[in-house]
Formats: structure tokens, C-alpha cells, sequence
């Protein structure tokens, strides 16, 4: 692979792009009517269809040529290796080291690391059932009816998107909870309703150093203290980290504490002890399921040839309009109401992951990066922002998610549900041309003078792209299913245009300059003197108002 090769492999993927430009979607289909049953591929009962697209043949052979340039395959060959990939920290990128069930070794660095992950899942999942079942309790001798996650990022948002999906799973076990933001409102709102003598906290942090989640469980702790006293703060804390040492300092028993690797990068720790919350809540033999729908992932990502693998061919679309179409943002619908913090979700892990204005050498990159992502479910979305996904002036792609059956809901709102998912992905292709507007208006017997004036305001333009994610239904393995699949389409993303997905230094600036800042806007006589102007300015005028 050379830089060279990925740039003439662009260049000519662009060429095509402007011969392709002159055809739409709907003629494409009527050019080739198999292709709604060629562009699909299919992972057990989860299919990808991904024949609304402005691709033909041609399309996927240069996508693939320039997969080939990037040495797409060698480096998803190195992550699976569990070599140092994540070069500026030294580190091997291995979750999927978590969640693989196949019992053979996996070598991270050259270590077995098998016999240590198998061990501390155990541990894990023994104190999530023991939970579940009664047998540990809190200091009053009653059982835990709520757990309360504190963590941010990677160590919130994975398992608060899966409790959420996975909420029929839970059965009799505990209500779970998760407290992100330093604003103390998040705290506050979350224990309105809970009674601290029936609550268990778990502390999840990587590092163990993270500013929001410290205040808040040093804020929790007081207020168990405060409630039930000092001594009973060992019986209602957990903890998960890397960090074990600063853990025992904070004054959580070792018995509570989980532990994980460096090797697993927050974003990707949904799948390590930082299931913990996700555990208690939907139990052993789920979250079981949970990581083998991401290790059958695994193996259809490292086994399968690009033109046939999902997160693949997900990852080289993404490319195709990120890269030849110049689309800047990239919408996640999931049709299923539970996924509704999955956008969120796969914010964090695509724009931290790529999000980046640098090559794995740290030369400045020649291709844009990570899109906006963003999404809401289906059908709320249709009726707050979809007019612009429709007819505003940026187009788009969008990938649609949806289940062929409900877990536990009715049939007829399921039906509308589909109808209404599908119904979005054509209108979103098909459009709606000013000759059709006119027909329509006129079937009305609007006058010709309205047909004129309401014509344009009525036109779509359509050939706008979208995938469809099908799948069963949401249970534990289709989650890990698709959470894996989007893990890996990131990675694609990120080896075509050979960055490092797995650091964040982008977030150290606004973290040290918040360190500065706190105790200069928590006391008010502080000198002001040397700060950035508009900071100053801003502080001043706070001031002001906190004392009126
Ligand atoms: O600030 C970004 C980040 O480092 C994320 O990558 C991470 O998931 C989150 O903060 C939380 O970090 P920790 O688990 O160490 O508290």
C-alpha cells in the first residue's frame, strides 16, 4: 500500500462518482431489477440492504480498489493480531478479546490474555446474579431495587444504551440507572425517586480520574453516608476501572471492584466490566448473549470477503460519500423505540474514533474524516427534523434500522412502525417530481395560478441514499450484533483513511483548561488577570448575576 495508490484509487472512485452523478437511484433500479436482492448482505437473520444507494457495479469495484490500496485486510488482520494499533499510545485495540466465546487463545501483545478475561467476567457476572437474586444486600439487610451507574463517555453511555434496549430482558432483577453529567441536576434527578437503603452504586471510570464521574460519586457517597452512615458505604459501592490502585483509595472493597485492560479503549468497553450496571440488569445468561452477537460479528468482520462483509461494505459507503460526495453528516434512524440512545451511542464511537486531522505517521490528512452523526428514532424524527433530510439543501445518508417483529409490543403498532420505516427510505429516493406535484394539485382543482405558486414548495428532489438494517427482533445478540458491526465499519472507516481510531487526545484541551479554570469560578474574589479575555468577560458577568 501506498499513499499514492490510495490517492489515484480516490481519484478514480471520484471520476465515477461525477459518470454515476448523471443517474438516479430509481433509474438504477429499473436499469437492473435483481439489484434490491444483489445489494444486500446477510449475517444469519440480519441483512444489510444497501441497494438505495447511487452505486452500481462499477461503484463497488472501485470501493473495493481502494479498500485493496489501503490495505484494508492487513490492517484488520493487525487489529485482530492484538498488536500495538493504537500507535500513539502503544496499545493494542482487543475488546473483541472480551466477548469471544470460541475458546481458543487470544493473544494480545503476545500474551494469552483468555484465562484472565474469562476470570474476571465470572467474577463480574457472579456479583451481578448475586445481586439479582438477593443474596448481596444492602447495609439495612434489604435487597437492591436500583443500580445507579456513575460514569461518562465509554463508561456511560454503552451500558445505559443497552439497558435500555434490552429493558424486557430484565425480569425481576433491579431498576438500573446511570448519572453522567457533572451537573448536579443529573445526581439530584436520579435519586429523587430512589431510597439510598435499596440502592447499589457502581463507580465506572477507566482511569478512575475522570472529573465528572469523582464528583459525582464523591457527591453519591456523602449522601449514603449521610443517610445510613459511614459505614455503610462499603455495602452499597461497586467499582470498574483499569485503575485498581486509585480504586482502593476511594475506599471500595476489593471485593467489589472489576477490573479491565488497558488494551480496551473506553468506547469500546461496553463488552468488559463496564457491563457491570447492563449485566445486573438483564442478567448472566443475556449478557452471555449480548458478546456472542458481537464475537459473530467478529468472525463475519475477519472472515468474510469485503464485497460480502457488512461493516465493510457499511464502512466503504460511508467513504463514498464522505470522500467522492462531499456529504458532511451521516443520520442513524433506528425504527425500534428501545435504540434510542444508540445515535448517542455511536456518536461517541465514530466521531472520538475518527474524528481526526491526522495520520497514523502525523502527517495532516488528505481526505475528511468522520461525518456528524447523529439520529433519533423513527417515527419521531419524521415529524421534527426529516423535512430537511427531505428537501433541505444538504443531503444526508441515512441508515435506517428495523426489526421484523417486536419483542413484547403490539402487532398493529408494529405494523404502522415498518410501514412508516419503509415508506421514509423511498420517499427518500424516489422523490417527487414538479410534473407529479402539478398532476396532483390539479386533481384538487386548484387553479392554474396555485398549481404555480405551491408547485415548488412541493417537489422533492429524491436519490436521496439510505441503507436499511433488518433484523428479527432486538434481543441480546442482535444488539451485540449491531454494536459490533458499527465498532467495525468505524475501523474500515479509519484504515482507509489511515488514521488511528483508538486515541482521543482531543479531549485533553478543553479537560486541562476546565482544571485551571474551576477554582478561579468557584471563588469569587479570584484575580481575573491573564485570562483569555472573553473567559474573563464571561466570569464577570456570571459573577454579577449569581449575586443578584
Ligand atoms: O474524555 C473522553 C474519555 O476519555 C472517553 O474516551 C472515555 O470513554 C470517557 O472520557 C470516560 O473515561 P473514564 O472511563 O476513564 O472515566
Amino acid at each position: 500500500m501506498t499513499d499514492m495508490q490510495v490517492a489515484a484509487a480516490l481519484a478514480a472512485l471520484e471520476a465515477h462518482r461525477v459518470e454515476i452523478g448523471h443517474r438516479r437511484i430509481v433509474d438504477l433500479f429499473e436499469a437492473d431489477p435483481t439489484r434490491a436482492r444483489r445489494f444486500r448482505a446477510e449475517l444469519d437473520d440480519l441483512a444489510l440492504d444497501y441497494s438505495k444507494h447511487r452505486i452500481n457495479d462499477d461503484t463497488l469495484a472501485h470501493l473495493l480498489a481502494l479498500a485493496r490500496a489501503a490495505d484494508l485486510e492487513g490492517k484488520r488482520d493487525a487489529l485482530f493480531s492484538g498488536a500495538p494499533v493504537n500507535l500513539t499510545e502503544g496499545r493494542a485495540a482487543m475488546h473483541m478479546a472480551l466477548r469471544d466465546l470460541s475458546g481458543e487463545p487470544i493473544l494480545v501483545n503476545g500474551e494469552n490474555v483468555r484465562p484472565a478475561v474469562e476470570a474476571e467476567r465470572a467474577k463480574m457476572l457472579a456479583f451481578a446474579e448475586a445481586v439479582r437474586a438477593g443474596d448481596l444486600r444492602g447495609a439495612t439487610g434489604e435487597r437492591f431495587t436500583d443500580v445507579v451507574n456513575i460514569g461518562i463517555g465509554g463508561s456511560d453511555l454503552g451500558p445505559a444504551m443497552a439497558a435500555r434496549a434490552l429493558s424486557p430482558f430484565s425480569g425481576e432483577g433491579p431498576r438500573a440507572h446511570f448519572v453522567s453529567n457533572v451537573d448536579g441536576a443529573d445526581l439530584a434527578d436520579t435519586l429523587a425517586g430512589l431510597d439510598l437503603a435499596r440502592t447499589l452504586f457502581i463507580v465506572s471510570s477507566k482511569t478512575f480520574t475522570t472529573q465528572e464521574t469523582m464528583t459525582n460519586a464523591a457527591s453519591a457517597r456523602a449522601r449514603v453516608a449521610a443517610a445510613l452512615g459511614e459505614a455503610a458505604v462499603g455495602d452499597h459501592f461497586a467499582a470498574v476501572s483499569t485503575k485498581l490502585d486509585l480504586v482502593a483509595r476511594f475506599g471500595i472493597r476489593p471485593d467489589r471492584v472489576f477490573g479491565f485492560w488497558d488494551w480496551v479503549g473506553g468506547r469500546y468497553s461496553i463488552w468488559s466490566s463496564i457491563g457491570l450496571a447492563l449485566a445486573i440488569f438483564i442478567g448472566r445468561d443475556n449478557f452471555m448473549a449480548f458478546l456472542r452477537g458481537g464475537h459473530d460479528v467478529d468472525r463475519h468482520f475477519a472472515q468474510t470477503p469485503l464485497q460480502d462483509n457488512i461493516p465493510a461494505l457499511m464502512g466503504l459507503l460511508g467513504v463514498y460519500y464522505r470522500n467522492a460526495w462531499d456529504y458532511g453528516a451521516h443520520a442513524v434512524i433506528p425504527y425500534d423505540q428501545r435504540l434510542a440512545r444508540f445515535p448517542a451511542y455511536l456518536q461517541q464511537l465514530d466521531m472520538e474514533s475518527n474524528g481526526k486531522g491526522v495520520t497514523r505517521d502525523g502527517e495532516p490528512v488528505r481526505m475528511a474524516t468522520a461525518p456528524v452523526i447523529w439520529g433519533e428514532p423513527g417515527t419521531n424524527g419524521q415529524h421534527a427534523f426529516f423535512q430537511m433530510l427531505h428537501q433541505g439543501t444538504s443531503v444526508v445518508p441515512v441508515d435506517f434500522l428495523v426489526a421484523a417483529q417486536p419483542v413484547d409490543a403490539d402487532a398493529h403498532h408494529h405494523n404502522l412502525l415498518f410501514a412508516n420505516c419503509l415508506a421514509q427510505s423511498e420517499a427518500l429516493m424516489r422523490g417527487r417530481t414538479r410534473a407529479q406535484v402539478e398532476t396532483q394539485l390539479r386533481a384538487q382543482n386548484l387553479s392554474e395560478h396555485e398549481i404555480a405558486r405551491l408547485g415548488p414548495h412541493k417537489v422533492f428532489g429524491g436519490d436521496r441514499p439510505s441503507s436499511t438494517i433488518l433484523y428479527r427482533r432486538l434481543d441480546p445478540r442482535t444488539l451485540g450484533r449491531l454494536v459490533a458491526l458499527y465498532e467495525h465499519k468505524v475501523f474500515v472507516q479509519a484504515a482507509i483513511w489511515n488514521i488511528n481510531p483508538f486515541d482521543q487526545w482531543g479531549v485533553e484541551l478543553g479537560k486541562e483548561l476546565c482544571n485551571a479554570l474551576a477554582p478561579v469560578v468557584a471563588d469569587a474574589s479570584a484575580s481575573l488577570d491573564g485570562l483569555e479575555p472573553a473567559t474573563a468577560s464571561l466570569i464577570e458577568a456570571r459573577r454579577r448575576l449569581a449575586a443578584g
